[in-house]
């Protein structure tokens, strides 16, 4: 059988990196065909629109995509497109797995947490006015309903995967309404869940605790804006954006990328680390049952991380994505 899967391939590196995963997954034997679908800058430049019904339509037909980092204008242009997608398609889950990798260097060993995000509310709902000139608001959504939903999936996520803990995190103090909301979903879902344990921390307490002994951790539940944060600092744990993998996640449709973003800095350069994405293309093989492809690229990567000789510049090498992308695929 051959999966239709939804491509986009992303602004800045994104068609650099996507590329590279394309063709190492191609080599691995992914029984996949790509359906590729403009999405971002570039559909914004040319279609007039960054995230066009194409995307949703072929999302809604393949029900699996892979997507390289979307670039969001600062200031005026339009809404982020990333958001747009996560809303539109309702992958209210962030599910960002933060393993140590062999060969990469970084101040811990053995770093294994999962960050879940809440990926449809909070400050990303986007609801921000002008109050008196001067004065602007922006309102933090959060619904029980909401709340209930990540939690179950986290609880469902924690028992399949076999994690041991979740600790939610939040800010109650400050925001009893929001985050308590959020907090009391996650108790209110895990009493039906009473063989995995579960914990409440305050999120500046889980930042130093993190920082001090990330061990401390198994799965990490947290709303929008924090999971955003969080992701990248458990990244830092591991050796940075360029390898850790992701996926947003709904009821029947997920999308698959890294946690990264477009690298304006380093963009067309073809030096990008195509890892991030290569991994999380790793984890859309699983998702689709193909288990045994995901393994071989796993390990091949493994292998040319170890040897040293063929990895990027972000992980203290010389080699270039394409210099990269060959060694993964002579290792496999
Ligand atoms: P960024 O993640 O693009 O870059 C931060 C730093 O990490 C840069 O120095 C960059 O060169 C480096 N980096 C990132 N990915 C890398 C890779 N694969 N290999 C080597 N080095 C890598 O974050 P930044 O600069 O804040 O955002 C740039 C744009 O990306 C913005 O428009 C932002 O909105 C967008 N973005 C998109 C995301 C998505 O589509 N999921 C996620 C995060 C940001």
């Amino acid at each position: 059988m051959t999966y239709r899967v939804t491509l986009i391939e992303g602004d800045g590196i994104g068609p650099e990196v996507t590329g590279a995963t394309c063709r190492i997954l191609e080599a691995a034997g992914a029984p996949v065909e790509w359906e590729k679908v403009p999405a971002g800058l570039g559909a914004f430049e040319s279609l007039g629109h960054p995230m066009p019904e194409a995307v949703f339509a072929s999302l809604r037909s393949n029900r699996v995509g892979l997507k390289g980092p979307l670039a969001t204008p600062k200031g005026k242009g339009y809404r982020s497109a990333n958001v747009q997608l996560r809303q539109g398609m309702q992958l209210y889950t962030g599910w960002r797995p933060v393993l140590s990798l062999p060969g990469v260097k970084s101040r811990y060993e053995n770093v294994d947490v999962v960050v879940l995000r809440e990926n449809t509310q909070g400050l990303y709902a986007g609801i921000e006015h002008e109050v008196t000139p001067g004065t602007v608001v922006s309102l933090k959504l959060s619904s029980r309903e909401a709340g209930a939903r990540i939690a179950r999936w986290a609880f469902d996520y924690a028992k399949n995967a076999g994690r041991r803990k979740i600790t939610v995190c939040h800010k109650k103090g400050v925001l009893p309404l929001t985050d308590g909301a959020f907090v009391d979903a996650f108790w209110q879902v895990g009493a039906e869940y009473p063989f995995i344990q579960q914990e409440e921390a305050a999120l500046d307490d889980v930042c130093m605790r993190l920082a001090q002994d990330p061990s401390e951790f198994d799965v990490l539940l947290l709303e929008n804006l924090y999971g955003d944060i969080i992701s990248d600092i458990c990244a830092g744990l591991v050796g940075g954006l360029g390898v850790v993998p992701g996926a947003n996640v709904g009821d029947g449709c997920a999308v698959f990328e890294a946690v990264h973003g477009t690298a304006p800095d380093i963009a067309g350069m073809g030096v990008a680390n195509p890892l991030a994405v290569l991994l999380s293309g790793c984890l859309m093989m699983e998702y689709m049952g193909e288990r045994k492809v995901a393994n071989r690229v796993r390990d091949a990567v493994s292998e040319v991380l170890e040897a040293g000789t063929h990895v990027t510049r972000d992980l203290g090498g010389t080699a270039n994505t394409a210099e990269f992308t060959q060694a993964v695929i002579d290792a496999l």
